[in-house]
């Protein structure tokens, strides 16, 4: 038979496959999430995100020890407080457990990039991201708080702040205060681009973070909503975005390529609990290749027009040499 084109040519071995692979993942793509608790000498496994555990400081300057060797150059620090109350306001206690970790982690590895989660979710006894009045999330109040707790960040010494509450208005209040404050040269990364979503439920059992009423549809976009998804980052570019983040990756890489086509800001995909777990567990069942099932996910986000992806397999995908 005399075919002209054979595109099984390009795919004949592992070699021309790889000469012809138009994405490819690097080690500097990837930005680790890291769970830090309060106390002395803790390690908190956590069923729903197997592999992934939350560390008091000191267990978790080992982990970063251990992944900074690895060849992580950023991480994204979440904080999960012992006291929590109605404002949330040991998210902003210079003394805090997030405040105390980014000290420790600066001093060591300056060189590290470090940004921190900023929201109230994990510190509020109700578990919102923002202030509660009458079951309703108040949007400007939680405004002052979200401020006050990316100054407290900054002061610590981070690098970038990543505002995850979805409330209106946050990244230029926080561009203001931080600019303000002489912390000019301090970044914001946006969740600009958060859906209300299933697929964050092992992250709320490790960060301690369900709301105990409602849910968080009042702030987090309507996954039904493509056109919204563009107004949101918008709206973040203008206030003062330097990075913006679609979360979560894997059903929203419609989303991600739209944006890439249309709008031009770096692109951070957070490959969010869910997903990870989800093919974590399929894969301890034999229902496909664990590993690869990873890379295949991993390579959509950045195929879609991701330049960042942050993921809880981060560590992993180092440890074993798969890229
Ligand atoms: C806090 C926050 C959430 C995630 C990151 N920051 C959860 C939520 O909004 O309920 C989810 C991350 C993940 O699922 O991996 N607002």
């Amino acid at each position: 038979m005399i075919l002209k084109r054979r595109p099984r040519r390009l795919r004949k071995n592992n070699a021309i496959r790889n000469l012809m692979a138009e994405t490819k993942l690097t080690r500097e793509d990837f930005i680790m999430p890291l769970f830090v608790i309060e106390g002395e000498n803790k390690q908190e496994a956590i069923k729903s995100l197997p592999g992934i555990s939350r560390m008091s400081p000191d267990v978790a300057m080992k982990e970063v020890d251990e992944i900074v060797q690895l060849g992580v150059q950023a991480l994204l620090l979440f904080g999960i407080p012992e006291t929590k109350d109605v404002q949330g306001s040991s998210a902003y206690d210079s003394n805090g457990v997030v405040q105390e970790a980014i000290k420790r982690i600066k001093d060591r590895y300056p060189d590290l990039f470090l940004i921190t989660d900023v929201c109230l979710c994990s510190y509020t006894d109700h578990g919102h991201c923002g202030v509660v009045q009458d079951k309703v999330i108040v949007n400007d109040r939680t405004l002052d708080i979200l401020a006050r707790v990316a100054i407290s960040h900054a002061q610590a010494g981070v690098d970038m702040v990543a505002p995850s509450d979805m409330m209106d208005g946050r990244v230029g209040v926080i561009r203001s205060v931080l600019d303000r404050d002489g912390y000019e040269h301090v970044g914001i990364m946006s969740y600009a681009v958060k859906f209300a979503s299933n697929f964050y439920g092992p992250f709320r059992d490790i960060a301690d973070a369900t709301p105990i009423f409602g849910d968080r549809k009042s702030y987090q976009m309507d996954y039904r909503n493509a056109d919204e998804a563009l107004r949101e980052i918008n709206l973040d570019v203008e206030e003062g975005a330097d990075i913006i983040i679609v979360k979560p990756a894997l059903a929203y890489l419609d989303i991600i390529r739209r944006i890439k086509d249309t709008i031009n800001i770096p692109i951070a995909a957070y490959n969010v609990s869910g997903e990870y777990s989800m093919i974590d567990l399929a894969g301890s069942h034999g229902l496909m290749k664990r590993e690869e099932a990873f890379m295949e996910t991993l390579i959509a986000m950045k195929r879609a027009g991701a330049s960042i992806i942050i993921s809880y397999f981060t560590k992993e995908l180092l440890r074993k040499d798969l890229i």
